[in-house]
């Protein structure tokens, strides 16, 4: 049995220029993560390539080619739907609600309009492709709607939906003027998974005081059929980093980093307002005040991954996160000393490697954070067994990671505090509270998450992706 996967993100994002079409490796856990089970399941995988469908005949062959070359069917959307459908109700409204965050912006009918008919065009695409024995995962909040919609078209398809986000509160969602479709749209599915048991909780609660519907603790009444609602947390593929973090090219480009003997603090992040960047800045500056020893013997890497950059909420960030680490340069750097090293773009494998493996301290201190795959794979890339891990108590990874060093993302203070203790924490401390975290992420890599999700969908999935 094959799976075929749909989401809006496909694994490379399409680019095109005087040179022609090209493909580049698309940001995110979404694609990073689902990656390696793609490869593994030999399905096909469909989403939008990346690029507004008005192109000319040639370079859309091109562009079908280029994503036929790694197993992906590209869904067209035109340069009006990219801005309707994905930049505002999607990114706008959806993304924004699902991380409890309230200060959305209203939803334009007609952007509503476009999100509907925009899951219609997936549904229509899926059920052309999807054979009948094939079970069909369909991820994200982009699509919503398309697990009813397909069901529609195919009653006896196996169709299983995964939420990457978190799942929010029942006051967030009922703020969505249609709530009710997009939660209807997703009891389409036999499965709905989610990262940790308490969205699934969530979950359920929204489904019967929104909807009405009956549920039992994992289960939803949808007529004649039940729903299966699953808990299931994402994670990484471990023996990739693993070895990755072996080579001596990472080791090296490692050292490099560490060159200047200061101690370093990391950030790796798409440039997103979930990720609570500001605060974490904030909290690096009030370390530098409070313990002046410092200066000079610490450096903060933040990479900032740009995306959404036609989304005015992060432009707005990405101005804001700019002129705070300029300020915060300002204030405590030196001729010989920059406080804050600030990148704004992506990096390859092999830098984010040694990124990991250079670290001593890795911030992750979203606000609020569906899984974080960045926290799994610092752990993974960490053979040497060192490193400390500050985790927000607000992503779905910390629900595992229990020996990470946990915090409150908006508490500036209570973060300072625990970058102090990180820097300050005894070999053997770290080793022990590293070796669980290891042991936490081994136990349960992307494949043993995609297996599970996979059996409980319809047995076949077992075979797909059963090497552990
Ligand atoms: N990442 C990336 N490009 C980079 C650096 C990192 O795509 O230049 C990856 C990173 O390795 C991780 C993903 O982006 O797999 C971020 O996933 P996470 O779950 O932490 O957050 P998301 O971006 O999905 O909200
Ligand atoms: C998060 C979402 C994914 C999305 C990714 C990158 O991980 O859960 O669905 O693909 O961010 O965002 P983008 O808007 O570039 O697809």
């Amino acid at each position: 049995m094959n799976v075929l996967i749909v989401s809006n993100r496909l694994p490379v994002t399409t680019r095109v220029d005087a040179g022609g079409v090209t493909v580049v490796p698309s940001n995110g856990g979404l694609a990073t993560g689902l990656r390696g089970v793609h490869e593994r399941s030999g399905g096909l995988w469909i989403g939008w390539p990346g690029v507004p469908a008005e192109l000319p005949t040639p370079i859309r062959r091109a562009i079908d080619q280029r994503l036929a070359a790694v197993g992906a069917v590209g869904v067209p959307l035109a340069a009006r739907e990219i801005d309707a459908f994905y930049q505002r109700y999607s990114n706008g409204v959806l993304w924004p609600v699902l991380h409890d965050m309230l200060d959305h912006p209203a939803a334009e009918p007609s952007d509503w309009e476009a999100y509907r008919t925009v899951n219609e065009r997936y549904a229509d695409v899926v059920a052309r492709r999807a054979r009948p024995d094939e079970v069909v995962w369909i991820h994200d909040f982009h699509l919503m709607l398309v697990p009813r919609l397909l069901r529609e078209r195919c009653p006896s398809l196996r169709i299983g939906f995964f939420l990457h986000t978190p799942f929010p509160s029942i006051e967030a969602l009922a703020t969505v003027r249609h709530h009710a479709a997009l939660l209807d749209g997703l009891l389409g599915a036999d499965v709905v998974g989610v990262h940790t048991r308490a969205y699934a909780a969530r979950f359920l609660d929204a489904v019967r005081a929104l909807l009405g519907r009956a549920t039992s603790p994992s289960d939803v009444e949808d007529g004649a059929r039940r729903v299966h609602v699953r808990a299931c947390p994402m994670s990484v593929d471990v023996s990739a980093f693993e070895a990755r973090a072996t080579e001596p090219r990472v080791a090296a480009m490692a050292s490099h980093m560490r060159r200047d003997g200061e101690r370093l603090l990391l950030g790796v992040d798409r440039l997103d307002y979930t990720k609570g960047i500001p605060a974490r800045l904030d909290a690096y500056a009030r370390l530098l005040e409070r313990e002046p020893s410092l200066r000079g013997r610490v450096r903060l890497h933040q990479l900032a991954v740009p995306s959404r950059e036609s989304v005015p909420a992060y432009q707005a960030l990405r101005a804001e996160v700019e002129s705070t680490v300029a300020r915060i340069n300002a204030r405590f750097g030196t001729r010989e000393w920059t406080p804050i090293e600030y990148r704004y773009g992506c990096v390859d494998d092999v830098t984010l490697s040694a990124l990991y493996r250079a670290a001593d301290v890795m911030l992750v201190t979203p606000r609020r954070d569906g899984m974080n795959l960045v926290a799994k794979e610092f752990v993974a890339s960490r053979v040497d067994g060192d490193g400390v891990l500050v985790l927000s108590e607000h992503a779905g990874a910390a629900a595992e990671l229990r020996t990470a060093l946990l915090v409150d993302p908006d508490d500036v203070d209570g973060l300072a505090r625990s970058y102090s203790a990180a820097l300050a924490m005894s070999a053997p401390e770290r080793r022990v509270r590293m070796r669980r975290l290891r042991s936490a992420v081994r136990r349960h890599d992307v494949f043993q998450w995609a297996r599970e999700f996979l059996l409980a969908l319809g047995g076949g999935g077992a075979a797909l992706v059963g090497r552990s």
